[in-house]
C-alpha cells in the first residue's frame, strides 16, 4: 500500500466518481477530478484539483495523468465515465484510450465496469448480460457495452488494469464501509438482491487501489453485518 497516492478520476461528477472522489480524500489522497465540466461535489476541497477534460481527447487525457496541468502525475486513475444513451464507441474507445496512456506512464487503472461482464451465479457459462434475471431488453445495449469494454481490457496486455463489477443494482444510498467481495460471477447479498450504495461501492474502489489484489476481475455486494473482508 502506498500511503498518499495522487488517483485521478475520470467521471468526477458521475454517481460512481463523486463517491470515488469524497471517499478517495477523505483518506488523505489526492485527487485529480476528471470531467468536461468539473464542477459540483468535486469543487472547493483542498485535496482534489478539479480539471476538464474530454474523454475523446487523447492529448488531454494524457496530460491529465502526466500532472501537467494539477501539479504531478498520477500514481492510478480511476475510469467511471458514462453516457446516455449508451455509446459502446465511446465507452471502449475511452478505456483504450485511458489504458495506453496510463500503460506508457506506468499508472494502475481501475475500470468502474457492468454488472454485465460477470458470470450468472445459477450459471457459470450464461454471462450477465444474457440473462433475462438480471438485464431486461431496455438495458442489453448497456450490458454488452460492459462486456465490450472488459473484453478491451483483456486485450491490452501492457497495462496494470482491475476492472470492477458492480452489483446488479448500484445506486446512490449510505455508507456503511462493509461489502462482500468475489471475483467475475455476479454475488447476490444475505437478503437476496444484488445491490449496492455507491458510498460502498467507493469504499471498494478506494481499497482496491490502497491494497491492490491479484484478480483482474472483481466484484462486490452490500454486507452490513461486519466490516469489508
Ligand atoms: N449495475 C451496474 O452494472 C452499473 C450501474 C450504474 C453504473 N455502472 C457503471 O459505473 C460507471 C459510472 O457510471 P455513473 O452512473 O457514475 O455515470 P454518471 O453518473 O452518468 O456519470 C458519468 C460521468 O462521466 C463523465 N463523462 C461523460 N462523458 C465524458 C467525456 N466525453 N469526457 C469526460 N468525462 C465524461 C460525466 O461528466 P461530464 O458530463 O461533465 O463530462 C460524469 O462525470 C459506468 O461505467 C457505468 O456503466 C454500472
Amino acid at each position: 500500500m502506498k500511503a498518499h497516492m495522487r488517483i485521478a478520476v475520470l467521471g468526477a461528477t458521475g454517481m460512481v466518481g463523486s463517491r470515488v472522489v469524497d471517499e478517495a480524500q477523505a483518506r488523505g489522497h489526492r485527487v485529480v477530478a476528471l470531467s468536461r465540466r468539473p464542477v459540483g461535489r468535486t469543487a472547493g476541497h483542498p485535496n482534489v484539483t478539479p480539471v476538464a477534460v474530454d474523454a475523446n481527447d487523447r492529448h488531454a487525457v494524457r496530460e491529465a495523468l502526466a500532472g501537467s496541468a494539477s501539479g504531478g502525475g498520477a500514481d492510478a486513475v480511476v475510469l467511471a465515465v458514462r453516457t446516455m444513451p449508451v455509446d459502446e464507441e465511446f465507452l471502449v474507445g475511452t478505456t483504450r484510450t485511458v489504458l495506453d496512456v496510463a500503460a506508457e506512464l506506468g499508472i494502475r487503472v481501475l475500470v468502474v465496469g457492468g454488472a454485465g461482464a460477470l458470470r450468472s451465479p445459477d450459471d457459470s457459462q450464461l454471462p450477465v448480460a444474457d440473462n433475462t434475471a438480471f438485464v431486461p431488453d431496455d438495458i442489453k445495449a448497456v450490458a454488452a457495452a460492459g462486456v465490450a469494454q472488459l473484453l478491451t481490457c483483456r486485450s491490452h496486455s501492457k497495462s496494470d488494469w482491475v476492472y470492477l463489477s458492480p452489483p446488479a443494482l448500484l445506486e446512490p444510498g449510505i455508507r456503511t464501509g462493509g461489502y462482500r467481495r468475489g471475483t467475475d460471477t455476479l454475488l447476490i447479498g444475505a437478503d437476496g438482491r444484488s445491490w449496492i450504495s455507491a458510498e460502498d461501492l467507493a469504499v471498494a474502489v478506494v481499497d482496491e487501489l490502497d491494497t491492490p489484489g491479484s484478480d483482474r476481475h472483481v466484484t462486490v455486494v452490500h454486507h452490513t453485518e461486519s466490516p469489508s473482508t
